[in-house]
């Protein structure tokens, strides 16, 4: 009955956790493997714990995704949040608009009627690049705000899809694959242990940042993610999990 399906969620959200080692786990019943739509509902219960820690004068950065943009569509509040800044936790990339953080940035401020800024810049860059560029006064108002990250909100990333959709060459993909990364998260690639086997030169939040990011909420929908999620696990405790029971299970075989 459904006051048995509750409480063996609920039992499933201790047990994710606890063997995570992570902070909380939230999860919406049934299969996004098996029905795409239940994205919406991650991106809801995600939104809606987002919603509940949200405090005035606080600085959130988004990353990008299909995960994150369901994310910003589905922020309901009639609250206006003056004081609470956007940033992109990262800069541009691949050729999916909708999907770029600075887009997402964008719908989550007119959600929540609040200052956003953007990150005008492809994600990746060459060191000469990396060096001009961040000294340019609006991109550097922009970096000196993600630093400052008093919530987090990102979608977790395949190693394989991610250096796909950042275009890299074959050669490069073979590389990072090689090493035995599973997860990518702001430009660093992970193996299964959570160790860094492979880093690009982004702009964007930091590993140092993320660490010390007071909030750090996690949004995933899909089997496929399992392994990434484990591998950001093993660098960051302080993370909320937002998934779909199937999701969850997945990851627990794995651990
Ligand atoms: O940064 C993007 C996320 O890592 C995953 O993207 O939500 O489209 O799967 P996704």
């Amino acid at each position: 009955d459904v006051m048995n399906d509750i409480m063996g969620l609920s039992t499933l959200q201790d047990k994710l956790r606890d063997k995570l080692g992570i902070r909380k786990v939230i999860l919406v019943p049934g299969s996004y493997d098996k029905n795409n739509s239940l994205l919406k509902d991650v991106a809801k219960s995600g939104s809606e714990y987002f919603l509940d820690i949200l405090k005035d004068k606080d600085t959130v950065s988004m990353t990008g995704g299909s995960t994150m943009l369901a994310f910003a569509e589905n922020i309901k509040t009639d609250k206006k949040f003056n004081n609470v800044t956007i940033v992109p936790a990262r800069g541009s990339m691949g050729i999916n608009v909708e999907t770029q953080s600075n887009n997402i940035v964008s719908i989550a401020s007119k959600k929540l009627n609040c200052d956003y800024r953007l990150l005008n810049v492809p994600d990746e860059l060459g060191e000469k690049a990396m060096k001009t560029l961040t000294k340019e006064p609006e991109i550097k108002t922009t970096l000196d705000s993600i630093e400052k990250t008093d919530i987090l909100v990102f979608g977790v990333g395949r190693a394989d899809e991610m250096a796909t959709r950042r275009n890299l060459p074959k050669e490069k993909v073979e590389e990072i694959l090689s090493k035995g990364a599973v997860g990518e998260a702001f430009g660093y690639y992970f193996n299964q242990e959570g160790e860094i086997v492979y880093k690009l030169n982004t702009v964007g939040i930091d590993l140092e940042t993320f660490k010390q990011v007071k909030d750090t909420i996690a949004v995933l929908a899909g089997t496929r993610k399992a392994e990434a999620l484990i591998a950001i696990s093993k660098i960051n405790k302080n993370i909320v999990l937002i998934s779909d029971e199937e999701s969850a299970h997945r990851i627990l075989e794995l651990l």
